[in-house]
């Protein structure tokens, strides 16, 4: 289910940073008074809450911040990342639970046919039965059910521009009624277009095979005999 971002560009006034306003929000069952406007994720720390678990980079990218969350009088629980998702007067929430999604094992390189492949590795895939679920749960705004059919159908191109927002914050896997983990299935097809049909930049191509010659050999042996000061001096130094 969309879900309102974190406007990281607002100003705070300096009344309202020194004494901000004031909402109440329900974390896990409990009520907490946090500032109006801080992401889930502050008004855990602001609240006391220990986040062993679920604080990742902290800007929206991996995914380990899922989060359950319901706004005042409305029964839909919507999903969002805590990272990037502010506080609203009257919400509830709770982290997600780690889910036990199976995950295939596979060397993409070595697969005969990636397309037949996904019906071994994956074979609960062409089970969707279009309920929508994933697409709805998905914080990222993904097309996840369409996602899965364009797998379906071996257009893996597509499958990983559909899945080119995807954080694998795994929200979309405990709603699917087939037992899919759409996720999953999106990175298996992204993989294997990525290893085997996808063009490779020329740039890139020269410059792996001027790692495998070992062009750099003597740089990294420089840059790893460096003290954190040398280190810190010669990164200032390059220019941005
Ligand atoms: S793991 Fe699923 S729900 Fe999460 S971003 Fe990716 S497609 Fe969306
Ligand atoms: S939740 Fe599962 S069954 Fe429903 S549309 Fe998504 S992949 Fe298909
Ligand atoms: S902590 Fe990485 S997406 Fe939220």
């Amino acid at each position: 289910m969309a879900t309102e971002s974190f406007d990281k560009d607002a100003t705070v006034s300096r009344e309202d940073a020194l004494h901000p306003p004031m909402v109440t929000v329900e974390i896990s069952g409990k009520p907490f008074q946090v500032p109006a406007g801080v992401t889930l994720m502050k008004a855990l720390w602001y609240t006391g809450h220990e986040v062993t678990r679920g604080a990742g980079c902290l800007g929206g990218f991996c995914g380990a911040c899922a989060t359950y969350y319901r706004t005042k009088d409305d029964p839909k629980v919507k999903t969002c990342l805590a990272c990037s998702h502010a506080v609203e007067d009257g919400m509830s929430f709770s982290f997600a639970p780690p889910f036990p999604a199976r995950k295939a094992t596979y060397d993409v390189t070595q697969v005969a046919d990636p397309k037949q492949a996904l019906f071994d590795l994956y074979p609960e895939a062409p089970l969707c039965r279009n309920c929508n679920a994933c697409t709805e749960a998905c914080p990222q705004n993904i097309d996840v059910r369409e996602g899965v059919w364009k797998a379906v159908f071996g257009d893996f191109k597509a499958v990983s521009e559909t899945f080119m927002d995807c954080v694998m914050c795994g929200l979309c896997a405990p709603v699917c009624i087939a037992d899919i983990a759409p996720n999953f299935v999106g990175v298996y097809a992204s993989r294997a277009y990525g290893a085997r049909e996808m063009e490779k930049p020329l740039g890139l191509s020269e410059r792996i095979q001027a790692i495998e010659e070992g062009r750099y050999n003597d740089d990294w042996e420089r840059i790893l005999k460096m003290t954190d000061e040398e280190l810190q001096r010669t990164s200032a130094a390059i220019p941005s």
